[in-house]
């Protein structure tokens, strides 16, 4: 590995650490806000304190770069590198995904593994939520053909088919296709202090590269956990600094450090090392106070119950408020570990968590399950996210896809060389700038042509003790707007700087559809109307998409349940309806 000075201390059987806090513990704490300027001042401090690696890019911070801080991504991980002279510095990489939220075509993973290393990445860390192999090994062969440090990635679950077995089965392909350390991700904060000695143990017998131990906080358990698998003989812990770790995020940097001194496991790093960098986190954290949530800094005991980690959890019940059913929770918290077996037991991560999360809800809020299914399900099902970790249930499938074939090739496979066609299309588009800025683009399509073209402002930070003021002076934050004689309750809230207004008040500026008409196709739930494939006075048949619904994020076929002749549409493209709203009337 490209580094100025070797950190490796011969003889003594240290614990060595990755510090997450430029990445995971902002993205877990802090929805990934934090701003480079606010990083900045103290990289070479952190640089100077003898981390095995600091983890500073990859994950969400792309996305959060472009989307919300106006900050290029690409000019971040060179920043990080010139300040980092000691230190490697680390990103994490879904795989085939890389830092998206799809499949990318083999030519779009070289050039980004190429670019981002050219760009100052020392250590990849891959994974895959399925963890199927044929997702990570692609992105693997570029990264150790380029020299990189290849950190291979288990994705941590519990269920009946991820046994040690399966799991040290994963680690010996990861070993053998040349990955230099081995990561048990536990992104959602499960691992049990038991069940990481038995598998760091089980796992130390079959392979020889390191092995890293990353958890978080979610059920308070990640500290014991730790202890447990170094004893088992765990080289390294992911951690942060403390005023970002607990709650949803790692354990503190400084208290694993200060625990494993003077023992066999000492960390060689002294708590003196942290004099300056402790203070000024904490001087960032208040900068960011507004937008760490309260819940996400406490023990959650759902993750124990359901195994629903913390940002899946917040996500069904925004969905069930979005479509005013908070009262259907307790249904969907045990609807999800069954839609999860039925879907052969997906760890839950970003996408999976998604996927068999908004699955539940729909089950619940249908009555009936599997009547709706949302794109994304279907297209797991059809094996394009990748083998998942057992069969899919028989019936389900036949429900979902009927006796559609799935794919056994490896997903990326069925998607040809891209590259090409989207640098013509980003040329025409006047966009490019640098090489890397057309890896933004097909990326992100949709906001990177703004984003390069200079159109997006960083959202500005909300003050939380100027919020806490407005509400002492007495700033009302309710309102009742009136529109066309009819009264909506309207609550104002400070999102990003940014103003939200209830989805009541934005649906009363359409006409509202009727709820009951002969020959009605009702909208199945609450949502927006993206498409409409009829017009009027079309033929329908009974199973025809005659419009898709986009719903909790997702895409929905509304299907027509008769034959007919489409005789009224009442809503245009963009609209939002209300579950059981008529969509059209086909007689
Ligand atoms: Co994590």
């Amino acid at each position: 590995m490209r580094l100025h000075k070797a950190r490796e201390v011969i003889g003594v059987p240290r614990v060595k650490i990755t510090d997450t806090t430029f990445r995971d513990a902002h993205q877990s704490l802090a929805a990934t806000r934090m701003r480079m300027r606010h990083m900045l001042p103290i990289i070479e401090k952190m640089d100077e304190v003898g981390f095995f690696s600091m983890e500073v890019w990859g994950g969400a911070t792309f996305d959060s770069c472009i989307r919300y801080l106006n900050e290029d991504p690409w000019e971040r991980i060179r920043t990080f590198k010139k300040h980092m002279k000691n230190t490697p510095t680390q990103m994490l990489l879904r795989g085939q995904n890389l830092v998206g939220y799809k499949h990318y075509s083999d030519d779009i993973v070289e050039k980004f593994v190429e670019k981002a290393y050219e760009n100052g990445v020392d250590i990849f860390r891959i994974f895959d939520a399925l963890n199927d192999i044929r997702n990570m090994e692609f992105a693997i062969r570029v990264a150790k053909r380029l020299g990189a440090h290849v950190q291979g990635t288990i994705c941590y679950t519990i269920s009946p088919v991820h046994t040690i077995e399966s799991y040290v089965e994963l680690a010996k392909k990861l070993e053998e296709l040349e990955c230099d350390s081995l990561c048990i991700k536990d992104m959602a904060g499960l691992i049990s202090p038991q069940a990481a000695r038995d598998l760091v143990r089980a796992l130390k017998k079959e392979i020889s590269i390191p092995i890293d131990l990353h958890s978080h906080c979610t059920s308070g358990m990640a500290p014991i956990a730790y202890f447990a698998a170094i004893e088992a003989g765990v080289d390294i812990i992911d951690t942060a600094m403390s005023p970002f770790a607990w709650g949803t995020s790692q354990p503190p940097t400084e208290s694993m450090v200060a625990a494993l001194k003077g023992t066999p496991y000492d960390t060689g790093i002294d708590l003196e090392a942290f004099a300056e960098i402790t203070p000024f986190f904490k001087e960032v954290r208040r900068r960011y106070d507004a937008i760490i949530e309260d819940i996400s800094e406490m023990v959650d005991v759902n993750v124990l119950l359901y195994q629903i980690p913390g940002g899946m959890m917040s996500n069904l019940i925004a969905q069930l408020k979005e479509q005013n059913a908070l009262d259907k929770l307790p249904e969907v918290l045990e609807e999800v570990p069954r839609v999860r077996k039925d879907l052969g037991y997906p760890p839950l991560v970003t996408p999976t968590s998604q996927i068999v999360g908004t699955q539940a809800v729909m089950n619940v809020l249908v009555g009936e399950r599997y009547k709706v299914v949302p794109k994304e399900v279907k297209d797991y099902v059809r094996g394009l996210y990748g083998k998942p970790p057992a069969p899919i249930d028989e019936e389900v499938k036949a429900k979902i896809i009927g006796d559609e074939e799935v794919i056994t090739c490896r997903p990326a496979d069925l998607l040809p060389p891209q590259l090409h066609q989207l640098k013509e299309e980003a040329e025409k588009l006047g966009i490019i700038k640098k090489e890397e800025d057309l890896l933004t683009y097909a990326l992100y399509p949709a906001i990177a042509v703004k984003f390069l073209k200079g159109e997006l402002r960083e959202e500005p930070l909300p003050e939380k003790r100027e919020a806490a003021e407005k509400e002492e002076k007495g700033i009302p934050t309710e309102y009742v707007v009136e529109v066309d004689g009819e009264e909506f309750n309207v609550r104002v809230k400070p999102v990003g700087g940014f103003i939200e207004i209830s989805q009541a008040a934005r649906a009363a500026q359409q006409k509202a559809p009727p709820k009951d008409v002969e020959g009605g196709i009702k909208a199945p739930m609450q949502g927006m109307i993206v498409k409409i494939n009829v017009k009027k006075g079309d033929k329908v048949n009974k199973g025809d998409v005659v419009a898709v619904l986009e719903a909790m994020k997702m895409q929905n076929d509304v299907i027509a349940s008769h034959d007919g002749t489409v005789e009224e549409i009442f809503v245009e493209e963009g609209a939002n309806v209300a579950a059981g709203d008529v969509i059209m009337a086909v007689r």
